[in-house]
């Protein structure tokens, strides 16, 4: 029997690595622009924070959530998104009591035990922020211009920014009431999976991925119809505001998309997804909204809260799809090349000497042909091999070969960790 990795989960190859340094910096970077703060909660939580953060009905608490019982009989479950555990967090470490708004991001894994598919996996890494204490139209702006400035960071074009309202706790009645009389009159033309959708969270069959709901959204009752007069000025606010980044972000083009209804149900007021141009909803890079009502529900005062999640693998399937070249990184520098026992003891004292001094040195594997170990250096993708010898330690001197500069490009230098050093880097 063969180990693999488990359904929807990969290894993160060595040769990967420069892609997901790429990302996690550009991600990095794009946040300290904007002032947030790096929070790293725990990979897994209570079960109930979730249960009442996502809310019972989502897809994520009824059939995605990797929960156990842990030997001590604590209900836990491993973080399928992160926006309750950054809430919780904030609750806990009295988060209120600093100048607010509060600006924080994360990088990581999350869980989800879903169907795996290209851009799908069943763990898979997010970046998101989270804005805390402000409630004003413009910091909506400046998360989806955070998250527009991440995107084009990192290169990629054709993006489509999908925006829409969808109020708070006190217009949703009225808009759901709408949509269950809509669809209960066209109940025959709804399948199966969504008639039983349509008691519990008539919001979820406007984002159905079934074709007949589909087609049946697209005439559905809008939630902007039924948002409250504060509500709907402070969509316009909100769509003012985005309209006013266009003259920094020209090429940001925007559709308000009533189906647009997000899977989790804390959302009120502004939500927002980010997908390649003519995607469909099937592949959306970034998602988010609004969520004042989030802190209550998991048993802090009302707060005020807005935020993202981008996937990352979908990122990086996305660079290599546009081509977008990226840095291979900091390769090695020198390996060593030695030939008999004599030269391994003075290989093993100058790589370590190297080292010490900060170049990225090592030997090449002891007891094999100057062939192979030069087919190693290569392999390593080393920028110099320093060939030792019998020869060269009776003479105090090797070999210093540059691999990157083609034939014969070769300089003696003496066996000393300093002198190897200042050759090797003066490149
Ligand atoms: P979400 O829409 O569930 O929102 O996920 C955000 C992003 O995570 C998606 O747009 C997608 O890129 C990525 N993603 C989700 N599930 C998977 C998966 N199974 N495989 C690969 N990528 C995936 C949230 O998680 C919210 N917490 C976002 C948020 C933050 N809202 C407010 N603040």
């Amino acid at each position: 029997m063969q180990f693999k990795a488990p359904r929807g989960t990969s290894d993160i190859l060595p040769q990967q690595q420069p892609h997901w340094e790429f990302v996690t910096r550009a991600a990095a970077d794009v946040a300290a622009r904007f002032g947030y703060r790096r929070i790293d909660t725990p990979l897994f939580e209570d079960t109930s924070l979730f249960k009442r953060g996502v809310g019972t009905d989502t897809d994520i608490v009824q059939k995605e959530m990797y929960s156990f019982q842990d030997t001590g009989g604590e209900e836990v479950t491993l973080r399928p998104e992160g926006t309750a555990p950054v809430c919780r967090a904030y609750l806990e470490h009295g988060m209120s009591s600093w100048p607010q708004p509060v600006r924080l991001y994360y990088v990581g894994p999350m869980f989800r035990y879903e169907r795996p598919q290209a851009g799908r996996y069943r763990q898979f890494h997010q970046f998101g922020v989270e804005v805390f204490g402000d409630e004003s139209p413009e910091v909506d702006a400046e998360v989806i211009e955070l998250g527009w400035l991440f995107l084009r960071d990192l290169g990629l074009t054709g993006l489509k920014l999908r925006l829409n309202s969808i109020g708070d706790a006190a217009d949703r009645p009225r808009h759901l009431d709408a949509l269950r009389g809509y669809y209960s009159a066209r109940l025959a033309d709804l399948p199966a999976i969504d008639r039983e959708r349509l008691g519990r969270s008539p919001l979820r069959l406007l984002d159905s991925k079934e074709p007949q709901s589909q087609e049946l959204a697209v005439q559905a009752p809008r939630s902007i119809d039924y948002l409250s007069d504060a509500s709907a000025r402070r969509w316009e606010s909100v769509l003012r505001a985005v309209d006013r980044l266009k003259a920094v972000y020209p090429e940001l083009s925007y559709e308000v998309d009533h189906r647009l209804v997000r899977g989790l149900d804390y959302y009120t007021h502004t939500v927002f997804e980010i997908e390649p141009e003519g995607a469909q909803g099937q592949s959306t890079l970034l998602g988010g909204g609004r969520y004042d009502g989030l802190m209550e529900v998991i048993g802090g005062p009302r707060t005020p809260g807005i935020g993202f999640a981008a996937g990352l693998e979908r990122f990086i399937l996305n660079l290599q799809k546009q081509g977008v070249g990226v840095d291979a990184g900091r390769a090695v520098n020198v390996v060593i090349v030695h030939l008999g026992e004599a030269a391994a003891s003075v290989a093993l004292e100058l790589a370590a000497g190297l080292r010490r001094g900060g170049t990225a040195a090592l030997m090449a594997p002891a007891g094999k042909s100057m062939k192979a170990q030069m087919r190693y250096a290569d392999a390593v993708e080393s920028r110099y091999a320093l060939i030792i010898g019998d020869r060269e330690i009776a003479a105090g001197t090797g070999q210093l070969k540059d691999l990157k500069a083609g034939e014969g490009q070769q300089v003696e230098v003496k066996l000393d960790a300093e002198a190897v050093a200042r050759a090797v880097n003066a490149a």
